[in-house]
């Protein structure tokens, strides 16, 4: 019993692996090397922006009257900035001053890449 039980689970994490990689690589068509292999910085990235798309949707489009602002009408510019600040605490919030603590000036400028108005 123990050992299907590590067998499946093993299995699943493989899964769930697969899956994830599935969904930061469906995030933004560009920048995937060619083949098969991802480019392990792209995954990065898109894993950090997805993130955010809990609240702000996939590509920075939230639900409708969700009260969570669409970010894909920001620059990248405009996004870092939005983000330092409510991180330095000079812009308030009600979720955003906290979430922004949590991640560094590079994490935060590689998000408002991928989620920027391009
Ligand atoms: C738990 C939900 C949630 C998550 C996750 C979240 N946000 Fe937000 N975001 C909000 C809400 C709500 C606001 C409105 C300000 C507030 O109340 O904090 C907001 C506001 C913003 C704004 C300002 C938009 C404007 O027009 O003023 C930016 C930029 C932003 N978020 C970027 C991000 C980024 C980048 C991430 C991922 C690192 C992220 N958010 C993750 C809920 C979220």
């Amino acid at each position: 019993m123990r050992r299907a039980f590590g067998l499946s689970r093993a299995w699943s994490l493989k899964r769930l692996g697969a899956a994830a990689v599935l969904v930061a690589a469906g995030f933004t068509t560009p920048a995937i090397a060619s083949g098969d292999k991802v480019d392990p910085q792209f995954v990065y990235n898109s894993s950090l922006a997805a993130t955010c798309a809990s609240c702000h949707g996939t590509n920075g489009v939230s639900v409708a009257d969700a009260r969570v602002p669409w970010i894909n009408t920001l620059t990248p510019k405009e996004i870092a900035k939005a983000m330092l600040e409510y991180k330095n605490g000079t812009r308030s919030g009600t979720i955003m001053p906290q979430l922004a603590k949590g991640y560094t000036d590079e994490q935060i400028e590689i998000v408002a890449q991928v989620l920027g108005k391009k």
